[in-house]
């Protein structure tokens, strides 16, 4: 379900990055309509050869780099979301959905559940409307063209998650209160999140990302009552997916072939900078799971247990063994039953 009329262009500058994106990458997706993620993705070593710039862009001249990129995007979320019992919960929400292809999966394999989108850009809402009209889940699946920093969410939720979504945000006082607000006493928030690691705050308004000081992140989030139960850090991961020691001539090459993407090469040297920039230790990209605090919430010592949390991380390959042991002990828990 649509909320309404999709205004032709946005003035806001990250929304307009993320309308420009989806419009370029809008092509390939007539035939990739059931996964399409607008994501990084974590890669246990660099894979020669492997350009994201050129897989993002031009996903049918790779189809084998393309079908990687997917399987690690969704290996990323299965890990995310073991977070959650779906079977036992009602209200999901993603706080910046892309092209919806997360709430479209979750609609369609768990069919009692009610999962509402939030994004910022005209483009992505239109795609997201399209897509879940095609679904036929439009009953129990709603997008809406709104800011998750300030427009109060439809209702309590049990989960609710973002992946790559918080360090576009600015406002990010504006969304963990928003967050806070929405979270029922028992549930989960799952962000996939960018911070930086040098004590300050590294804002860079005109590239729409906002990535800040983990001491600040931890303050913003004691603040609104919000507690971090688990960290992994897939820094190294993604820093792999975006090695590319080409990435000029490949930018030039793609130019020469798709001039339309030209206007998108600010925004793709950003990317290439977020890998460099974490392979030196500037930022770190970590999978948070957050809870609200138990009251009666003193909220210095909260803020120093997030921040405790967030420069202990566990690695992503052992939040990968934790989850596949947990998994199989269930599996077998079931069989035995
Ligand atoms: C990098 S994309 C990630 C999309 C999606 N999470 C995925 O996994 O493919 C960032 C998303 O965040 C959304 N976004 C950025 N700022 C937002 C805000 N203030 N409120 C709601 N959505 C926002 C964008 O519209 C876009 O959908």
């Amino acid at each position: 379900m649509a909320e309404k009329e999709t205004p032709e262009k946005t003035g806001d500058p990250v929304a307009g990055a993320h309308d420009l994106t989806s419009s370029l990458y809008f092509g390939h997706l007539k035939d990739t309509l059931t996964a399409q993620y607008l994501t990084f993705a974590p890669f246990a070593e660099r894979v020669g050869g492997f350009s994201w710039l050129l897989v993002f862009t031009e996903p049918d001249r790779h189809p084998d780099e393309t079908k990687l990129m997917l399987k690690r995007q969704e290996e990323m979320r299965r890990l995310l979301f073991s977070a959650v019992d779906f079977e036992a919960i009602e209200h999901v929400l993603d706080i910046g959905c892309g092209h919806g292809t997360a709430l479209i999966q979750l609609g369609e394999n768990f069919h009692h559940l009610k999962c509402d989108g939030y994004t910022v850009s005209p483009r992505q809402y239109e795609l997201c409307t399209k897509r879940i009209l095609e679904s036929g889940l439009e009953e129990r699946v709603r997008v809406f063209l709104r800011d998750s920093a300030q427009d109060p969410f439809p209702q309590s939720c049990d989960f609710i998650f973002g992946i790559e979504v918080a360090h576009h945000i600015e406002n990010k006082a504006g969304l963990f209160s928003n967050l806070a607000d929405h979270l029922k006493n028992s549930g989960v928030i799952v962000l996939a999140d960018v911070l930086s690691n040098t004590g300050f705050d590294l804002l860079q308004p005109e590239k729409g990302s906002f990535s800040i000081a983990k001491e600040h992140y931890s303050r913003l989030l004691g603040d609104t009552k919000l507690e971090v139960t688990s960290c992994t850090d897939i820094s190294q991961e993604i820093a792999n997916f975006l090695y590319d020691p080409d990435f000029e001539k490949n930018l030039l090459e793609l130019n020469r072939r798709n001039p339309d993407t030209c206007s998108l090469n600010e925004m793709h040297r950003g990317f290439n900078n977020v890998g460099i920039a974490l392979n030196r230790g500037f930022i770190s990209y970590l999978l948070l799971t957050i809870r609200k605090a138990q009251e009666p919430v003193d909220t210095a010592l909260l803020t120093e247990l997030n921040l405790k949390h967030l420069n202990s991380p566990i690695s992503y390959r052992e939040a990968l063994d934790l989850f596949e042991s947990a998994k199989a002990t269930t599996d077998s828990f079931r069989n035995s039953t």
